[in-house]
């Protein structure tokens, strides 16, 4: 399985699970996670990966045939993301591109290897952010970090995404996973009720992000239909430069 479901009690980990492709995520990949994100069974959700990698971001191959991102099960699992009324955790080993970066936005802990990093390489892509990013990243980092972030496609290391409280510790790669499981499994015996209504507090511009995915999913919609995101995709696959007019 591309994207592996596992019980832990009331720990529900979601493992990208596709290291050949780099953990690169398909429409059947989201649509799994989607489907059991709803599952009233869960009461922490931790998202963790095989491999050397967290997530290489979006299947480039799908994104050729994507013509919205509105109906893309893409945007019901960053919807899910954005909506969830339970806590996410994140243990990420390594880079975390695209989609890979901006779902951790949406954790409430993210834990973190030395080997860590966070790249939104929309712009490279002929894309603009999505999952909200386009509102969090400058909020949580600064307007002048997410610009190198967003508009050179500059990586964050693990020490600077610490530093800037996108993760909450750097764990060496072999004690992550229990790492990470360990805090899920504390945070799932805490009150239930009191962890909803705390974190509902803490997210209180959630119509505004709602608004600005909206934004971001018409301008994600123009950029598919675009040249500059074709000859990107294409160039991917092709193992070349893209040459853009
Ligand atoms: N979509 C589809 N396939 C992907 C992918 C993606 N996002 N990322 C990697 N792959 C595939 C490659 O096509 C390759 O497949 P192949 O072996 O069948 O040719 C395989 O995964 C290994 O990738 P490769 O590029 O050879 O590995 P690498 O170690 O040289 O580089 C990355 C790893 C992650 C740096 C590089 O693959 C990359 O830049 N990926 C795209 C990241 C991206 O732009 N994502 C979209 C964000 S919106």
């Amino acid at each position: 399985m591309d994207l592996e479901v596992i019980g832990h009690g009331p720990v529900m980990e979601l493992r990208f699970n596709r290291p050949a492709k780099k953990n690169a995520i398909t429409g059947a990949m989201y649509l799994t996670m989607v489907e059991a994100m709803a599952r009233p069974d869960w009461r922490v959700l931790l998202f963790t990966a095989t491999g050397d990698i967290f997530t290489a971001g979006n299947d480039i191959k799908d994104f050729l045939t994507m013509r919205t991102l509105g109906e893309a099960p893409a945007s019901q699992f960053i919807h899910a993301l954005a909506r969830s009324d339970r806590p996410m955790i994140a243990a990420a080993p390594g880079p975390c591109i695209g989609i890979g970066a901006t779902l951790l936005l949406h954790c409430d802990l993210v834990y973190a290897t030395p080997e860590t990093s966070l790249m939104v390489p929309f712009v490279d892509l002929g894309l603009v952010p999505e999952a909200g990013s386009s509102l969090l990243l400058p909020a949580r980092i600064g307007a002048a970090r997410a610009s190198a972030m967003v508009l050179l496609g500059e990586p964050m290391a693990a020490a600077e995404a610490l530093q800037a409280g996108l993760v909450n510790a750097i764990v060496p790669a072999e004690s992550l996973h229990a790492h990470a499981l360990a805090i899920a499994t504390r945070l799932a015996a805490k009150p239930r009720a009191a962890v909803a209504a705390s974190r509902a507090l803490m997210r209180q511009g959630r119509d505004a992000l709602l608004a600005q995915m909206k934004l971001e999913q018409a301008a994600f919609t123009a950029a598919l239909a675009g040249p500059e995101s074709k000859e990107a995709f294409t160039a991917f696959l092709e193992r070349r430069t893209p040459v853009f007019a």
